[in-house]
Formats: structure tokens, C-alpha cells, sequence
């Protein structure tokens, strides 16, 4: 099935329905997060390749686009369908590729096959209207709108390298089915992973052209991709330094933008504390504290603060910690810099008299699960994002106290409420400047047809497959005037 992607370990990237190799020779080589080992090496395209691609991409878009939407649908049908059966193979490649565990990289995969499912049957479901100019005051029903939705043409999709798989099929999917066509941009370091799927989809039949990839560093081709004539809209997925940096360079070119993330989970004194800490903690620490929704801070009310430590450092105690592949919870960081990155906010937070419950241990890039009590406003682990295995946990007087520390942060994605009166809950889910609340469980993307959005430095526009597929297409109004 993935005999065509590359020669050995040498990735080639996919142009035209084909898979083909950088002109120039040059790559970059991808190594292990766990030990360093080298895993294979992608194309390091040039800008003159990334310009005939997307030549490529405009030319093909045409006919996709007048495509029924039934025959786009099948094609998505037949990716999920090769997906499902590659499942194993894929994951394998996650855990070496960005040291995701076994159980979420597979999870991963199964999930991107609902996905693309899911899409394929919401897509046969987008209709337009017809609206009346009588609506309008000063106007009679003469006048008919015929409004449709039409694709938008060429979509720059840039995924980031914690979900390469899921986090690229959920910009490409709803961008097919709504008659674009694609650009795949896929993390360096997770791109591998990627490329398999980008031949789910030319494996399913996809016309040639519509599906067509880009590999190189961000740094180097990304202000080109983002800048470039034929690209009609960017979907990135990334950290928000990158998004604000896309979103200048881009200038009017229309985005969708789901950035990072310093998700609070905040438990009142009514709260089911067991279950709180069972959800804090698989928040806080799956993927080792990788995603963009983990739970990154803790806000309890002081009286029950005691109580709840205890729980989560009951549940933490249990995480297994070491290598992907051995069933474990807790992996190597995706690289040194990132281990790095973490270690200085735990540092900071020593310094300046956090309360160390557990961890603070490192070996290489593997942080161990790390817990710390009495964090307070002054330290940067209440504000930060992670990215890593460290949990802060700010104790609070009152509800007041909490919804201001919540929304003092740069970010607004998601946050949690634990509580049994429904009152609180709903008064602070108003309150907090976020995307979406959850009450009394963790901070999560899915279920994906779920609206999916932050605000602040979170992002923009709005993820979730009906809202996706809307995102990338377009209201089309053709204006009928009836004689009388
Ligand atoms: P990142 O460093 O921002 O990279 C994301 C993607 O952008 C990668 O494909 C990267 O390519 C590319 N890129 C880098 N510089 C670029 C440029 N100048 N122009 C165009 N593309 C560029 O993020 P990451 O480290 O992969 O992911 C972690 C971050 O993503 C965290 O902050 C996390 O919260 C956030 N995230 C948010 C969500 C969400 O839904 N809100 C989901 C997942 C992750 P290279 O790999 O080649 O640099
Ligand atoms: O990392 C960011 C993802 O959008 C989070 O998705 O909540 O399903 O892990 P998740």
C-alpha cells in the first residue's frame, strides 16, 4: 500500500498523484524524540517546487470543484475505508516518528477514519437557500436569492506535529468535500506519519493534483506558502507564535487558526472530587501534556484543595512512565528544546516557592509526570503553556477569584468546572472568556462535530466538521428579478 512514498527511509512528497523527490537533493533528517536514532528523511522542497505545486493545486481545483458531491463523498468513503485497514502500520510509525504511546497513536488513527466518515456524510447534508426580497422592507417577492455554497479553491493546510495524522485529515477532508483543493503543509517532525496518509487519500482515488504536499522547514518555505497568489485560505494548527506570525505575513488571505493554550480546570467545594482528579489527571498528563486542550492549570477552592491533591497525586503515582511502544502513559518530549523549555518553568516555579509533589525528575527528553502545589500569579507555570507533563495547582478563595485568574490568561480555549449545582456552573461558564466550558470533565476537542474554537491567542474561526466544511466554502447568491 505505502510502497510508493519512499526509497528506503527517503520520503518523497506527493505531486500530481505522484510521489516524487526535491530536484535540489536536499532533505532533512528526522530522528527518534526517545534516542536520537535517525528514522528516515523528508524532501526539503524549494520555492520553485512549492510554486509548480501550487500551479499543480489551482489547475486541478477546477474540475474537483464541479465534481459532484456525492462522487467526493465516495472518495472519502474508500480514504476511511484504506485508513482503517492501516491502522497498526500507522501508529507504529506516530510512536517512532513524535514517541506518541501505542494506545493514543492508534486511538489517533481509528478516530481520523470516524472523522473522515463523518465528513463525508455531513457533506451531502450542506445545503443552500433561497430567500425572498420581501423580507426586506421597500422590497416585494420579485426579487429571489438562489444561495449555494461553493468551494473556496486552494486551501493551505498546516497541521501541527502532536496530532499529525488526525490534526491533518481534519483540515483535509472538509476541505475536499466542499470542492478544494489541497495543500498539506505537515509538521516537520511528525511528517512522516503524514505522508501515509496523504496516500490514503491518492490511494482512494482522489483525482491527481488535489491532494498535493509540501515538506521543508516552517522556517524556511512557510512565509512563501502562506504568502502565495494561488492559495485562497490557510487552516493552521500550531503554536500561537507561529499563528501570529501567519496571520501578518498573510495579509487578507481568509484563516482558521487553532492555536495554544493554558486550559484551567476549576473545582468548587460541592465538587465529586474523585471524580475531578480522574479527569484532571488523564487531562493533564495523556500524551505526556502534548495537546493543545490538556489541562494546564489547576484552580480549587481552598478548603477541598487538600483533599484533591491527595487524589490526583494518588492517580499520578500510577502513570506509567518510558519508552511508546511499551504501553505506557508518559513519553520522551518530541525533542531536547521542548524538555528544556519545561524544565525552566519548573525551575522557575522551585525558585519562587511552589510546593514540589511529585517529579521534577529528567532523563533526556523524558519528563517525568510532575505536580506541584501552591503555585501562585508571579510564577510563569500560571501562565505558560507547558506543552509538557507539569501541572500547577493555584488554590483560590471563591468562585470570584477563580473566573479572574481564568481570564487573566493571554489564552482562552477550553476550561473545566467541577461542581454539583448546576447554577455555578452555568454563572461561570458565562464568565469565562473561552471557547467552550465543560462541565465536570476534562478539557477535550471531540466529539469532532462539536464546534471547536479559541479565543484570544487561542485562535480563530471555528473547527468542528459541519463548521469546518463551512469555513472552507463559501455562500454563492445568484439574484433572480421576476418581471412582477
Ligand atoms: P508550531 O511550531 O507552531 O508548528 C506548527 C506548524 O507550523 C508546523 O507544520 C510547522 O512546520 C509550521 N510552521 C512553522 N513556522 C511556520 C511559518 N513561518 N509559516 C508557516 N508554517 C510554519 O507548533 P507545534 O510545535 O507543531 O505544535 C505545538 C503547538 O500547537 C502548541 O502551542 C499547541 O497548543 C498548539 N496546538 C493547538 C491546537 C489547537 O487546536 N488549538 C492543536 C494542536 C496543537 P515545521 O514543523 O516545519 O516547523
Ligand atoms: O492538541 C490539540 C488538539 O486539538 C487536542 O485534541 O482534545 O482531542 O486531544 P484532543
Amino acid at each position: 500500500m505505502f510502497e510508493n512514498i519512499s526509497e528506503g527511509k527517503n520520503y518523497k512528497s506527493l505531486f500530481n498523484g505522484e510521489w516524487v523527490k526535491s530536484k535540489s537533493g536536499k532533505t532533512i533528517q528526522l530522528k527518534s524524540p526517545v534516542d536520537e536514532t535517525v528514522i528516515g528523511e523528508i524532501q526539503s522542497l524549494s520555492q520553485e517546487e512549492v510554486n509548480d505545486i501550487l500551479e499543480n493545486s489551482k489547475a486541478a481545483q477546477i474540475k474537483w470543484g464541479e465534481t459532484p458531491i456525492n462522487e467526493r463523498a465516495e472518495v472519502l468513503f474508500k480514504a476511511a475505508e484504506l485508513l482503517e485497514e492501516n491502522v497498526e502500520e500507522i501508529a507504529k510509525i506516530m510512536q517512532a516518528e513524535i514517541a506518541k504511546d501505542s494506545k493514543s497513536a492508534v486511538s489517533e488513527v481509528k478516530r481520523t477514519v470516524d472523522f473522515i466518515k463523518f465528513t463525508a456524510s455531513e457533506g451531502k447534508h450542506i445545503e443552500g437557500e433561497t430567500i425572498g426580497g420581501d423580507n426586506f422592507p421597500g422590497f416585494n417577492k420579485s426579487k429571489l436569492s438562489f444561495v449555494t455554497r461553493v468551494p473556496l479553491g486552494v486551501v493551505l493546510s498546516i497541521s501541527p506535529f502532536n496530532y499529525p495524522v488526525n490534526l491533518s485529515a481534519s483540515k483535509i477532508a472538509p476541505a475536499l468535500i466542499a470542492g478544494n483543493s489541497v495543500v498539506l503543509k505537515p509538521p516537520t517532525q511528525g511528517a512522516i506519519s503524514a505522508l501515509y496518509l496523504a496516500e490514503v487519500f491518492n490511494k482512494a482515488g482522489l483525482p491527481k493534483g488535489v491532494l498535493n504536499t509540501v515538506t521543508g522547514r516552517g522556517s524556511e518555505i512557510g512565509d512563501y506558502l502562506v504568502t502565495h497568489k494561488n492559495v485562497n485560505f490557510i487552516n493552521f494548527t500550531g503554536s500561537t507564535e507561529v499563528g501570529k506570525h501567519i496571520a501578518k505575513e498573510a495579509n487578507m488571505i481568509p484563516m482558521l487558526m487553532e492555536l495554544g493554550g493554558k486550559d484551567a480546570a476549576i473545582v468548587l467545594e460541592d465538587a465529586d472530587l474523585e471524580l475531578a482528579a480522574k479527569n484532571i489527571v488523564s487531562g493533564a498528563y495523556s500524551y505526556s501534556g502534548q495537546r493543545c486542550t490538556a489541562v494546564k492549570r489547576v484552580l480549587v477552592i481552598d478548603k477541598v484543595a487538600d483533599k484533591l491533591i491527595k487524589l490526583i497525586e494518588e492517580r499520578v503515582n500510577q502513570l506509567k512512565v518510558g519508552n511508546p511502544e511499551d504501553g505506557v502513559d508518559i513519553t520522551p518530549l518530541i525533542d531536547s528544546k521542548a524538555a528544556d523549555f519545561v524544565q525552566s518553568l519548573i525551575d522557575d516555579a522551585l525558585a519562587k516557592g511552589a510546593k514540589l509533589i511529585l517529579g521534577n525528575k529528567r532523563e533526556g527528553n523524558l519528563i517525568y509526570p510532575t505536580l506541584f502545589d501552591n503555585v501562585t500569579t508571579d510564577m510563569r507555570l500560571a501562565w505558560e503553556e507547558p506543552f509538557g507533563p507539569v501541572l500547577p495547582i493555584i488554590r483560590i478563595k471563591d468562585i470570584e477569584e477563580a473566573i479572574s485568574i481564568a481570564n487573566r490568561s493571554e489564552y482562552g480555549l477550553q476550561s473545566s468546572v467541577f461542581t454539583r449545582n448546576i447554577d455555578d456552573a452555568f454563572y461561570i461558564a458565562k464568565k469565562l472568556e473561552v471557547g467552550t466550558v465543560q462541565i465536570n470533565n476534562k478539557t477535550e476537542r471531540g466529539p469532532d462535530h462539536f464546534p471547536f474554537l479559541g479565543v484570544k491567542s487561542s485562535g480563530m474561526g471555528t473547527q468542528g466538521i459541519r463548521y469546518s466544511i463551512e469555513a472552507m466554502s463559501r455562500p454563492k447568491a445568484i439574484v433572480l428579478n421576476l418581471p412582477r
